[in-house]
């Protein structure tokens, strides 16, 4: 059955009369004209003062109607498949607070967090303890303790997590109810269908390091058990990231129904049903706005329809949750925990286009973005659609490496691409997940510019580091000790 609105159908990212656009505004005029350079400063010191204009891009630019309509996506969906479900943002797909609070004003009822930063993030976004499940196969004690003082959700994930979490109960003296789930590794899919076609960093069932086999469950809940205010109120089962078939929630019909039976047999009554997140989204769209013409030139050039001939097209988020409705028992509350399918289509990065150059035959478009903003392509072999964000009707496409300045020869942002080279910005596509959260400062190069769209009007939502935050530190805190 089809869905009543799909996620790979929403663009808020589109072409008008040639130029990339978020929005209702023009991705060039607001590079070009309106973002202003910041000064810096380098003080005296060890080193001399000098000023210089920080350069805008690379620079992430998120639309703040994609992450509406990403939400009322899920939304719709539930009313749609008559689920009652808490919304919980995977904070790690993007961290960044604005964004999160406009999640909590989409619709988006719960934040699932990995680690203790990412806790006190969701309570300065507005929501409380309850409000937040903590997960992770390496909960460190102070993140436990945080945690139980704050009510938040816990979810359990080996035998040794079980033992800690009630430990830190207990010397801490916590008076507090713990509520937890149990983190169950699915059981595996037999049939070829449902089976996980995901790169194997992203699939968390079979082989995965995360959550507990059927065979550990008493001593998990002998850990638990141990306390009296530790409660088993439900499970959680997450099968992986970038999933593209509905499928696999009947893989997790097999899991419900051993699991609760267990959990029956002992006395415990499974009132939560967390299923994770993982819905993908569709990473080899072409915006919408381009000309037939160079629609089909980009398909032949790029030999784009027989490169990804292969790739299983993304369900909806509605199939996804209809799928799901068939599944979980009726009487269950069911927790999401969608990441990607929230926010990945609602962010690109904007490069500079620093020149070409030809190596052994291979042509190499050189960016100013990186690995360090976009990690995905040399982390995962992953595909990002990168687009001139002027497109000029005269020049002809060519097959590009994308590349970056960093000091890698696995610094690529896309292999293979169809490319003009005349542009004077370069647009990563569908970067909103998994690429600001995941930077990184090699090679000296400061995390970067994040720029919200929203209603017209843009805003910087993250300043780049300047020289001095990335050099302090080398300083601030050192101290000598003897023995
Ligand atoms: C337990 C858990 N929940 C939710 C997510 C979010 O996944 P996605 O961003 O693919 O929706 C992940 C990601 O790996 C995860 O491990």
């Amino acid at each position: 059955m089809a869905g009543v609105s799909s996620n790979d159908k929403i663009s808020p990212f589109s072409f008008r009369n040639g130029s990339l656009y978020c929005e209702n505004i023009e991705i060039d005029k607001l590079f070009d004209d309106s973002i202003p350079n910041d000064r810096q400063w380098v003080p005296a010191g060890p080193f001399a003062v000098y000023t210089f204009d920080d350069p805008i891009t690379p620079a992430y630019v998120y639309s703040a109607a994609g992450i509406k309509q990403n939400v009322k996506s899920y939304v719709d969906g539930l009313r749609h498949a008559n689920l009652n479900a808490k919304i919980g943002y995977a904070i790690k797909a993007n961290p960044n607070i604005w964004l999160v609070e406009k999640m909590k004003e989409s619709g988006v009822g719960m934040i699932i967090a990995v680690s203790g930063y990412e806790v006190l993030l969701a309570l300065k976004a507005g929501f409380t303890g309850e409000d937040i499940l903590l997960n992770g196969n390496g909960k460190q004690p102070w993140e436990i303790k945080m945690a139980i003082d704050l009510g938040v959700l816990l979810n359990v994930d080996s035998v040794f997590d079980a033992q800690q979490i009630a430990r830190v109960h207990q010397d801490i003296e916590s008076s507090n109810e713990v509520k937890v789930l149990l983190r169950i590794r699915p059981v595996p899919a037999k049939d070829e269908e449902s089976k996980l076609k995901t790169h194997e960093y992203v699939n968390t069932a079979e082989n995965s390091k995360f959550g507990f086999e059927f065979s550990e469950l008493d001593q998990v809940l002998a850990a638990l058990n141990s306390r009296e205010k530790i409660k088993v109120v439900g499970v959680h089962c997450h099968f992986g990231s970038c999933l593209t078939n509905p499928k696999v929630y009947e893989w997790l019909g097999t899991t419900v129904t051993d699991i609760t039976t267990e959990l029956d047999k002992r006395g415990i009554a499974v009132k939560i049903f967390n299923v994770g997140g993982g819905v993908g989204i569709d990473y080899h769209n072409i915006p919408k706005g381009l000309p037939k013409q160079v629609e089909e030139e980009i398909k032949t050039v790029g030999n784009f329809t027989e490169r990804f001939k292969d790739i299983e097209p993304v369900s909806s988020i509605s199939d996804f949750l209809l799928a799901l409705a068939k599944t979980i028992p009726k009487d269950c509350e069911l927790i999401l925990e969608p990441g990607r399918s929230l926010i990945g289509n609602a962010g690109i990065l904007v490069c500079k286009n620093l020149g070409t150059k030809v190596s052994y035959g291979k042509k190499f478009l050189v960016v100013d973005g990186s690995m360090n903003e976009v990690i995905r392509p040399c982390l995962y072999g992953s595909h990002h659609q990168v687009f001139p964000t002027k497109i000029n009707v005269t020049e002809k496409w060519t097959t590009y490496d994308v590349v970056g300045p960093v000091c890698e020869s696995a610094d690529f942002l896309a292999k293979n691409v169809p490319m003009q080279t005349s542009s004077t910005y370069m647009a990563v596509m569908d970067c909103g997940a998994y690429c600001s959260s995941m930077a990184s400062r090699y090679n000296m190069r400061p995390q970067v510019t994040e720029i919200l769209v929203d209603d017209g009007l843009w805003r910087k939502i993250r300043r780049r580091d300047t020289f001095e935050e990335c050099y302090l530190k080398y300083y601030d805190d050192v101290k000598r000790y003897d023995n």
